[in-house]
């Protein structure tokens, strides 16, 4: 049985590692064509603000290989078909074809010497001091990669308490949550103040219909009755390649999933609740406002989830090896 202190330790996440002032950095990053030295890496400082708002990103995991010999990127022609579909809805025209951008990936893991599970992220924006506060279609953009160690969850008992929250998710009419760009997390980074001030670990979002949305940086899914049920890809969510593989991981170990609306009194009367995204991986939620979920610890279906999951990232699995881009060490 896992302690309530336990559960309530709020695991780190992509938006924690997003606060990096203790790390040096890798060596390298990948810049718009080259490799560069992280350190020198840098913009003017009028750069930032209208580029960042008009930015598109993609977060992507590299695991060590069960018999460590290798890294493995975890569904990266996906992310990156990802990337490319972020900055279609931006109008940003990368200049660099797939393979180019697979090649920058693999460039990055091998350049930094990396023998540990790597977070990376591509994202793309405006070049140079955007002047045009809108950012006109048609600029020319940046593409970086950049990347950082992470310590992952996978095999390991934890779970988090969660809130509703009273920030509504973004929505398809003004900023499209489908765009995974930098300045939809506002929205979340919202959620997360209100959650981590009320003493949760991390909110659930409802969409503009008072239906279940997702987290700040995962989609969620619930267990009732022995039924997995997760709000559909037009529930105000991004279109998680988590949850994608979710869904065909559950669905192989015998479960019915279903994508429809999910009500937030659900939330409350599930056996099992837990979120799902590369960052997060796949989070047990123990707790939804004040309500324990279940046993108050990983229910059945999560935990035979986790071990699936764990299993096809890290190649131990003979299933879906087209899900994994080989990098030998
Ligand atoms: C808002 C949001 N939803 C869902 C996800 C999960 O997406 P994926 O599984 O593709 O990482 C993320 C991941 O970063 C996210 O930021």
């Amino acid at each position: 049985m896992t302690t309530e202190q336990e559960l309530g330790a709020a695991p780190m996440s992509i938006m924690d590692s997003l606060v990096r002032n203790d790390r040096g950095g890798p060596k390298w990053l990948w810049r718009s064509g080259s490799l560069v030295p992280w350190a020198d890496a840098r913009i003017h400082v009028n750069a930032v603000g209208h580029a960042s708002v008009a930015s598109v990103f993609e977060g992507i995991k590299a695991y060590v290989s069960h018999d460590g010999n290798r890294l493995l990127a975890f569904r990266l022609d996906e992310h990156l078909r990802r990337l490319y579909e972020s900055a279609r809805l931006v109008r940003i025209d990368i200049p660099y074809g797939v393979e180019t951008l697979r090649d920058a990936v693999i460039e990055v893991l091998r350049a930094n010497e990396y023998r540990e599970d790597v977070y990376l992220r591509p994202w793309a924006f405006p070049a140079g001091i955007v002047q045009e506060q809108m950012v006109p279609a048609g600029v020319s953009c940046e593409l970086v990669v950049d990347s950082w160690t992470f310590q992952s969850g996978l095999g390991t008992e934890r779970g988090c308490r969660a809130a509703v929250s009273s920030w509504t998710r973004i929505n398809e009419a003004s900023m499209p949550p489908r765009v995974k760009a930098f300045s939809n997390y506002h929205n979340g980074r919202l959620a997360m103040i209100e959650a981590r001030e009320n003493g949760h670990d991390w909110p659930i979002l409802l969409n503009e219909r008072g239906k279940v949305s997702e987290g700040p940086g995962a989609c969620i899914a619930i267990v009732r009755d022995g039924v997995v049920s997760t709000p559909s890809t037009t529930s105000g969510i991004l279109e998680s390649l988590t949850r994608e593989t979710s869904i065909t991981l559950l669905r192989e170990l015998g479960h019915t999933v279903v994508e429809r609306d999910v009500d937030r009194t659900e939330l409350y009367l599930a056996d099992e609740v837990f979120f799902m995204g590369t960052g997060w991986e796949i989070l047990p939620v123990t707790w939804v406002d004040g309500l324990k979920v279940g046993e108050g610890e990983a229910g059945p279906v999560t935990r035979a989830l986790d071990a699936a999951y764990h299993s096809v990232v890290r190649g131990r699995s003979a299933e879906h090896a087209d899900w994994l881009t080989e990098i030998p060490f």
